[in-house]
Parts: C-alpha cells; sequence; structure tokens
C-alpha cells in the first residue's frame, strides 16, 4: 500500500491498460503481482467484510433494492448483492475489468451500447439481476442507468478519486439516489502512513463531513485501527 512507484498514478486510460495487462497475465497463469505498476489484483477481489457486516443498514429490511457499485472493476461485492436478492447496476471505465468479472463468476451476458448514449456499453448479465456499463463514470446518469437507486455500495471507489474531481464524484452521485436511498461508503483514511502521492488517496472524516454535510446525513458505522491506517465505513442518507 505504501508503495511510491510511479506506475500507480491510475487514471482512466492508466485503469484500463492495467486490467488488459492483468486480464492476459491471468490468461497465462501468471499470479504475480504486475511488475510495470506493482498494482496486486488482491488489492480489490475480496468480497468487502464491512458490506457484508452492514448489510442491514443498506438494505434495510427492503426487498428487491436496486443498488449502485460505482467503480466496480471486478468487485466480488456486485455478485454478493445481487445473491442477496437485490437488483445490481454497476458503471466501470475499464472492458477487461467487465470481462473478469463475467468469466471469474461464470456469469453469460449480453452486451449491447445503451440507447440513451452510445459512449457506454452495457453488459446484461443473464440469469442473475446485474448490469453493468462499461465507461466514465464522471458522465453517467439517471437516464443511463434506467432510473435511479435505492442504494449505494461504495468500497474503496471514492479513495480513488483524487480530491479535485471529488465534489464532481459526489454530484454524480447524489444525482442518481432516490430520496429514501441508503449509501454504504467505505474507505481508507492512511494519515501519517500515507507517503505516496498517488491513487489511493485518503478518505477523512473531515473529508466525508465537507463533501455530504449540506445535502446528507452520515454516520460513522464502523472504525477499524489497522497498521496502514484508518478504515472507516459510513452511511449516508439524502436530508
Ligand atoms: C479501486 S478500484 C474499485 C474497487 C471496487 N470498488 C472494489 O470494491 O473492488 C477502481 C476502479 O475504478 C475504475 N475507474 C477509475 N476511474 C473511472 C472512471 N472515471 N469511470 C469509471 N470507472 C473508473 C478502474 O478501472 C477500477 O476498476
Amino acid at each position: 500500500m505504501g508503495d511510491t512507484v510511479k506506475g500507480r498514478v491510475l487514471y482512466k486510460k492508466e485503469w484500463k491498460d492495467w486490467w488488459e495487462r492483468n486480464y492476459e497475465r491471468k490468461a497465462r497463469g501468471d499470479r504475480g503481482p504486475d511488475t510495470e505498476s506493482k498494482l496486486n489484483e488482491s488489492d480489490f477481489n475480496e468480497l468487502s467484510p464491512m458490506l457484508v457486516k452492514h448489510r442491514d443498514f443498506l438494505f434495510a429490511g427492503r426487498e428487491k433494492c436496486r443498488i449502485f457499485v460505482p467503480l466496480s472493476g471486478a468487485s466480488p461485492n456486485v455478485k454478493w448483492i445481487a445473491d442477496q436478492g437485490h437488483a445490481v447496476v454497476g458503471v466501470e471505465c475499464a472492458p477487461y475489468a467487465i470481462l473478469d468479472f463475467f468469466e471469474t463468476n461464470s456469469i453469460e451476458y449480453i452486451k449491447t451500447v445503451s440507447k440513451v448514449d452510445p459512449s457506454y456499453n452495457v453488459y446484461t448479465a443473464k440469469g442473475i439481476d446485474i448490469v453493468i456499463f462499461e465507461g466514465d463514470y464522471f458522465n453517467f446518469n439517471a437516464d443511463i442507468a434506467g432510473g435511479k437507486m435505492d442504494g449505494v455500495s461504495d468500497t474503496a471507489s471514492l479513495n480513488t478519486i483524487p480530491f479535485n474531481k471529488r465534489e464532481e464524484y459526489v454530484t454524480v452521485m447524489l444525482s442518481l439516489l432516490k430520496s429514501d436511498s441508503r449509501y454504504l461508503l467505505s474507505g481508507w483514511d492512511f494519515g501519517e502512513f500515507r507517503t505516496w502521492p498517488y491513487n489511493p488517496w485518503n478518505i477523512s472524516k473531515k473529508d466525508v463531513k465537507k463533501l455530504f454535510g449540506d445535502k446528507c446525513t452520515s454516520t460513522l458505522l464502523d472504525e477499524n485501527v489497522t497498521q496502514w491506517g484508518v478504515d472507516r465505513t459510513f452511511l449516508i442518507q439524502p436530508k
């Protein structure tokens, strides 16, 4: 995590390249870290324990919620949420991350182009309620998504967003939420352990207040102090 390798500057193009290299390495049976970026797939191929632990705050006893997973990568969270009986909408810029997700989980899909915005490819799973949009998060909206969301599962996605893009990230997010939405946000605050000038960036308690404070309530649900810093989970709800 404390890696300062230049290749860890991961903006959209670099993410796409990383996922493509990761996909090819996997196909070759190479399970070591990516020598170019030193980014490990294991950094984000695990089901979030915070999502599992705090699921009741997200679902709140509601059936068949529509849950948004921003920057979904190949996250196992997507299938886990769908397995709980909910519908998942993901958005991810890297086609190889999406391929990885469907292949790893042995889920078949149909790939189409969005009729609302043809810059998005749409991967609709067969036999399970998952739709992943391939495209830029920052241009995503409720029309492209086919409606607003009952909830959000955000694990380390806001951490990926540099400080100067965070207000825009939140604006897009809030435009996607129904008024009674429940947004589970897990993020790292590396604090003084953060020695690298690249992604992932910090999320402090102050950041959460500043970003959501005017329009939402935020409740701290969990706080785990580790050798890397503090991992916190918040419940965010529109006011
Ligand atoms: C740290 S990973 C997200 C991890 C994921 N939330 C999880 O739980 O495993 C960040 C993801 O965001 C994607 N990404 C980065 N910028 C993006 C953008 N502007 N639009 C859509 N996806 C983006 C990357 O390709 C990458 O898969």
